[in-house]
C-alpha cells in the first residue's frame, strides 16, 4: 500500500465516522451525481470532506441517466452538482440552461481542449479530464476461441465475433454515445448504421454503464469490449490479461466534464468543489483510484500507462455537433429504432 493509498483509506475511514455521526455536524452540504467510475467517485467524496467542512451526499450514474435525471428535476433541482461523465451530455444540459455558468479562475491552467469544452457551452461545463475510445479484448479467451485479432472498427462485423462482442448502450451510457458519434464521423450516418446493425449480431449485451463492458472482457464473461482505452488500463493495472487496441480507422474521443447545477440550492459549496476538482492536487490523485485519464489541469499528474491523446490516430471530433441536443435525440431515437431491436 502506498503512502496515499493510506491517506485515502484513513480517509475513507473518517468519512464513515462522519456519516455516522450525521450530517449536522457538518457546516454545509452538497449533493454531488457522479458519472466516472465507482472508485473514483468515491475517493473524490472522501478527499473533498476532509478538506472541507461540507457533508457530501453522493450517487453515481452513467452520463446519459445522469443527464435525463438533471433534466427531469429542473422545476425543481435537488443536484449541486455533476462531476465526470462523457462532455457530450453536458453539453445538451448546459443548450438546454440545466446548468449554471462559472468561470473558473483555474481555467488558464486547464488544457486547450478543456477550455474549448467550456466556451462551446458558455461557460456552463468545463472539461475535467480527457480519454479515447478503443477496443479490447480478452488474451486467452480469444487464443482458446482461435478468433483472428480484431485491428479496426470494421472487423468488429465479422460474423467470426458472434456473441463475443460487449459495449454499453448508448441511450445510458456517454462511452457508448461517443461510440456512436465517433463511428458516424468516421463512416458517415448510414455506413455507420449499417455497420452498428452488422455488429449487433455479435453483441452479447448491452450494458448500462459504459466501462461494464472491459470489467466483463477481464474477467472471462466477454472476449472484446468497446470502452474507453484508460478503462482498458485500469483493468489490466489490477492484473487482467487484456491487448488494447487503436482502431485502425482512427477513433474518438471523450472531453469528460464537470457543470454546476442551475438552481443549485447549495451554489456556493458547488462553487467550492468545481474549484477543488479543477486543481492539479486533486486531479493527481486519480491515479490512487485506478484511473488513468489524462487530466484537464496542465500541472496535474498524468498518471503512468495513461493513453497519450498525441500518440493516437483521434478524429477531429466534433463535439459542439454530437453535443447538439437535436443530433443527440436524432441519433439515440435512429440506434433504439434501427439497432438495439433488430433481429441477431
Ligand atoms: C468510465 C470512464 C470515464 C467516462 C465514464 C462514462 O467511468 O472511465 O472516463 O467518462 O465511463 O460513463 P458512462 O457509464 O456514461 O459511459
Amino acid at each position: 500500500m502506498t503512502f496515499k493509498n493510506t491517506l485515502y483509506a484513513g480517509a475513507a475511514f473518517v468519512g464513515l465516522v462522519v456519516t455516522a455521526v450525521g450530517p449536522a455536524n457538518a457546516a454545509g452540504r452538497l449533493s454531488v451525481i457522479c458519472s466516472a467510475d465507482n472508485e473514483w467517485c468515491e475517493m473524490m467524496e472522501t478527499a473533498f470532506e476532509l478538506e472541507h467542512d461540507i457533508d457530501v451526499s453522493m450517487v453515481r450514474k452513467s452520463s446519459g441517466e445522469a443527464y435525463a435525471q438533471v433534466r427531469a428535476e429542473a422545476s425543481n433541482p435537488k443536484l449541486d452538482i455533476w462531476w465526470g461523465g462523457t462532455g457530450d451530455p453536458h453539453l445538451q444540459a448546459a443548450a438546454e440552461g440545466l446548468t449554471e455558468e462559472y468561470t473558473s479562475p483555474q481555467l488558464g491552467d486547464l488544457q486547450d481542449w478543456a477550455v474549448r469544452q467550456a466556451k462551446n457551452a458558455d461557460n456552463k461545463t468545463v472539461g475535467i479530464y480527457a480519454g479515447a475510445l478503443g477496443i479490447g479484448y480478452n488474451n486467452d479467451l480469444l487464443a482458446k476461441k482461435g478468433l483472428p485479432a480484431p485491428k479496426c472498427w470494421k472487423d468488429l462485423a465479422d460474423p467470426a465475433y458472434k456473441g463475443e462482442v460487449q459495449i454499453a448502450n448508448p441511450s445510458s451510457s456517454g462511452t457508448s454515445y461517443t461510440t456512436l458519434a465517433t463511428l458516424v464521423q468516421l463512416f458517415g450516418e448510414e455506413e455507420a448504421f449499417d455497420f452498428l446493425k452488422e455488429m449487433h449480431k455479435n453483441v452479447n449485451q448491452y450494458t448500462k454503464s459504459g466501462s461494464a463492458p472491459i470489467k466483463a472482457a477481464a474477467v472471462g464473461e466477454t472476449t472484446i469490449g468497446i470502452t474507453f482505452m484508460h478503462d482498458m488500463i485500469a483493468q489490466i493495472k489490477q492484473g487482467a490479461d487484456l491487448t488494447v487496441v487503436s482502431p485502425c480507422e482512427g477513433t474518438g474521443y471523450e472531453v469528460g466534464s464537470m457543470s454546476i447545477i442551475k438552481g443549485a440550492r447549495n451554489l456556493e459549496n458547488a462553487k467550492i468543489w468545481a474549484e477543488f476538482a479543477l486543481s492539479a492536487k486533486t486531479q493527481s490523485i486519480a491515479e490512487d483510484a485506478h484511473s488513468y485519464q489524462v487530466p484537464s489541469n496542465k500541472e496535474a499528474r498524468i498518471p503512468d500507462g495513461a493513453p497519450r491523446l498525441d500518440e493516437l490516430k483521434l478524429i477531429d471530433y466534433d463535439f459542439a455537433k454530437y453535443g447538439d441536443a437535436e443530433v443527440r435525440r436524432h441519433l439515440l431515437s435512429r440506434w433504439d429504432d434501427e439497432v438495439k431491436n433488430a433481429p441477431q
